[in-house]
């Protein structure tokens, strides 16, 4: 038996597409923990508002942001930073709640990053038009841990490009539950979020929301 065909009757659960190195598309991942997610997702965002921050050149992003964890991912006029303090409220980040560290694991475990224990989730609301730019993620301190990305609410176009930010990025549709995970060779990888088209999402309604795991510290 070739080890292909013997993956293929191992392989239970979601597809898992590679897309670089190092990252992984799982569709429909987070599907299977919506029940407990979409209630936690709304807790948070009732005690840490959706805001737009400013980047440090002062322009306002068109994604709003939030965070929950120990850590919260920040940018304005000083910089980009991880901070224990959401600087809205003077208060700490909402913590992680169980599901979401359950699903951050158990995606990057099925990405091949055992062991992942994020300590800051930021979460992106797009609404239509709103985009990303190509960035990479190095404001952490350990580039041994990757990223999980997870999809919720419209569909958007996710730009997957390279070590250099003119690397012609690849582009995968992202929709409602599907988990992107980026580590190892790809950990620094550009990537962003092409212009949200309009629509109307059965459970969220007219917006893309994104949970991004991260290990900052
Ligand atoms: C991010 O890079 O922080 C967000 C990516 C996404 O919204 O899919
Ligand atoms: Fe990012």
């Amino acid at each position: 038996m070739t080890a292909d065909l013997f993956e293929g009757v191992l392989d239970v659960g979601p597809a898992r597409q590679k897309i670089a190195d190092g990252a992984t598309l799982l569709r429909g991942f987070a599907k299977a923990f919506e029940h407990d997610l979409m209630p936690a997702l709304h807790a948070i965002i009732a005690q840490a508002p959706f805001r737009h921050m400013h980047t440090p050149g002062g322009h306002q992003m068109s994604v709003a942001m939030t965070n929950c964890g120990s850590l919260g991912w920040v940018t304005d006029r000083s910089g980009y930073r991880y901070d224990a303090i959401d600087p809205e409220i003077g208060k700490p980040w909402p913590a992680m709640p169980a599901v979401f560290l359950l699903l951050a694991r158990e995606a990057a475990a099925r990405a091949g990053f055992a062991g992942f224990a994020p300590d800051a989730c930021l979460i992106n609301r797009y609404e239509p038009g709103a985009r990303m730019s190509l960035h990479q993620d190095r404001d952490e301190r350990d580039f041994d841990q990757p990223i999980v990305s997870v999809s919720l609410g419209l569909s958007a176009v996710f730009l997957f490009g390279g070590p250099k930010r003119a690397d012609k990025p690849q582009r995968y549709r992202l929709q409602h539950g599907d988990v992107v995970v980026w580590g190892g060779p790809s950990r620094l990888f550009f990537h962003g979020v092409a212009p949200l088209a309009d629509g109307e999402h059965a459970l969220l309604g007219r917006q893309r929301i994104n949970l991004t795991f991260r290990r900052a510290r």
